[in-house]
């Protein structure tokens, strides 16, 4: 199983200046990036292992806010619970919030195909999602060699904290270390904290998917490149 640990804080930091000098000071599409330090595609992932305690070594960085792991299975139904809870401001949207709860709450499953990792702070789960690695069984509109994210989900009583980002650099982080070129995921228009967050780490719209409960969906994708 593996475990690391990560503090966020150190890490915006020690990226930071790490990559200064390198980072482009606009988007692609000429706006401010908001997180310079998860405009990662290519440059931040090589140095995120760098500031990662070895899953081995149980040894941490620093003081943690939170801590970025692998799922147990002693962490099954707070997976579950969170992901109810982080989807419910979406429940007006949905035509079938009842069906929506019902595969909300079943997670925690997801650790059967892909790998599940969760955010916790002082024996609390507040954050999870789950990486798929390259040719590992998807959905039919992912291209099968594609990496993927399932199911990012933060606590709302947590939110803006950095953890839905550390999430998804660890999944970045798993995304370089199959040696992807491309990191893809499914999500939603009405979704605007995580398609900011996916925007500014350099996610960009592939193709519009199928509505799921009648909320509009869409693949996005992420290239990956080597730190020059
Ligand atoms: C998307 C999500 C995972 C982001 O989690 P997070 O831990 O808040 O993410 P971060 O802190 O790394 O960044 C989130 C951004 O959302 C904003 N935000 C959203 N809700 C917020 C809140 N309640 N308080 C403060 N900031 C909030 C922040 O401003 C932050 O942007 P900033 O860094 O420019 O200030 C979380 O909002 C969530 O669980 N949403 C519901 C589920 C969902 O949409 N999942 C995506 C499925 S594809």
């Amino acid at each position: 199983m593996e475990r690391q640990t990560i503090l966020l804080g150190a890490a915006t930091a020690a990226i930071g200046q790490r990559c200064a000098g390198k980072l482009p000071s606009h988007d692609p599409h000429g706006q401010m990036c908001r997180r310079p330090w998860l405009r990662l595609g290519s440059r931040v992932t090589a140095r995120s292992d760098s500031i990662m305690a070895p899953a081995s070594g149980g040894q941490q960085v620093s003081t943690v806010s939170f801590v970025i792991r692998g799922f147990l299975e002693s962490d099954a139904d707070d997976v579950n619970r969170l992901a109810v809870a982080a989807f419910a401001e979406f429940r007006t949207a949905y035509s079938d919030w009842t069906a929506m709860v019902a595969n909300l709450s079943k997670m925690s499953t997801l650790a059967a195909v892909g790998e599940l990792i969760v955010a916790e702070r002082t024996g609390r789960i507040i954050g999870a999602v789950t990486y798929v690695a390259p040719h590992r069984p998807k959905a039919a509109f992912f291209d099968g060699a594609w990496p993927i994210v399932r199911m990012l989900v933060v606590d709302p009583k947590c939110r803006g904290q950095g953890i839905g980002g550390a999430l998804m650099l660890e999944c970045v982080r798993r995304a370089k270390r199959d040696r992807a070129k491309v990191l893809a995921l499914h999500s939603s228009p009405i979704m605007t904290a995580a398609l900011a967050l996916y925007h500014d780490m350099g996610f960009a719209h592939h193709r519009d998917g199928t509505p799921v409960f009648g909320v509009p969906t869409a693949v996005y994708v992420m290239q990956l490149q080597p730190c020059s």
